[in-house]
């Protein structure tokens, strides 16, 4: 379990704390979703959480950040890496720079644990089979489309299995099928024991994959619960997040005054 507890944390040379008294866990075999508007601190939360505020870009924390149960306040940056996964949304800055192709850029992180060479290969192409990227995997990384870098660094990614992950905006650039894609690798990796937080604003994705979704609003968690219940709750929207087209259509339809048995056959369409 990775887990928040009673966090404050200012930037460096900011005047407000871009997140404030925020406590949330992110447990063992859980997806969790963390959404809200523009500018209310889900990517702030990501980087407290992986460690990377406050140790490389400053500022400063009060409350803790534990890892299964254990204050991280002591531990250095790479002692973390090893053990909390991150994916940030530009998936250039994400890449090593330093291999020739999406097979050898999957393959870094499993070498660089130091895993036999076996396992290294089987962790690789099984990343790459999961996300179906075979046929980059000749291909340069820095000569890829943003949505496919994503897919290359997310690949790196599943291939370090990690116990804990975080992941901001982990789909921005992709299209729906990668998406789904990523989604599916994402609830294989819970399946088998992995904490997932996973910011986004695409709450159809969010209702897929996440077991529980808090909302962030103006640095603070102002709803957090089951994803269906926050899914539907009505006050979503005034956190400026959207709710998932089924129940935007099934909302449309009631307005509308349709018979129920239209709106029951409504929401079947839309499932399907
Ligand atoms: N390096 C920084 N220094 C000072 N303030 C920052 C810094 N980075 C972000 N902030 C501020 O912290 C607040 C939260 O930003 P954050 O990036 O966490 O929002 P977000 O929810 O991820 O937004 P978005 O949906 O646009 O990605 C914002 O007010 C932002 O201006
Ligand atoms: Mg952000």
């Amino acid at each position: 379990m990775l887990a928040l507890e009673s966090v404050t944390y200012r930037y460096a040379g900011a005047t407000r704390p871009s997140l404030r008294d925020v406590s949330v866990a992110f447990g063992d075999g859980e997806v969790v979703g963390v959404t809200g508007r523009s500018e209310a601190g889900k990517t702030t939360l990501c980087l407290v959480a992986c460690g990377i505020a406050p140790r490389t870009v400053g500022g400063t924390l009060t409350g803790r950040v534990l890892l299964d149960g254990e204050d991280t306040a002591p531990l250095p940056m790479h002692a973390l890496v090893g053990r909390v996964g991150m994916g940030f949304s530009r998936p250039a800055t994400q890449l090593s720079g330093v291999a020739g192709t999406v097979y050898e850029e999957v393959a870094f992180g499993p070498m660089n644990l130091g895993l036999p060479r076996a396992e290294v290969i089987e962790r690789t192409e099984s990343a790459i089979a999961a996300l179906r990227i075979e046929p980059l995997a000749a291909r340069d990384p820095r000569r890829l489309s943003g949505g496919q870098q994503q897919l290359v660094s997310m690949a790196g990614l599943l291939a370090l299995r990690p116990a804990h992950l975080v992941l901001d905006e982990p789909t921005a650039q992709l299209d729906p099928a990668g998406t789904r894609l990523v989604g599916a690798a994402l609830g294989r990796l819970a399946e088998r024991g992995a904490s997932i937080a996973v910011t986004e604003q695409k709450t159809d994705l969010l209702a897929a994959i996440a077991t529980r979704i808090v909302v962030v609003d103006e640095a603070r968690v102002v709803l957090e619960g089951p994803a269906a219940d926050v899914l539907a709750d009505p006050a979503l929207e005034g956190f400026g997040v959207a709710a998932p087209a089924p129940i935007r259509l099934e909302r449309a339809a009631a307005a509308a005054d349709l018979p129920a048995g239209a709106i029951a056959r409504l929401r079947e369409a839309a499932a399907k």
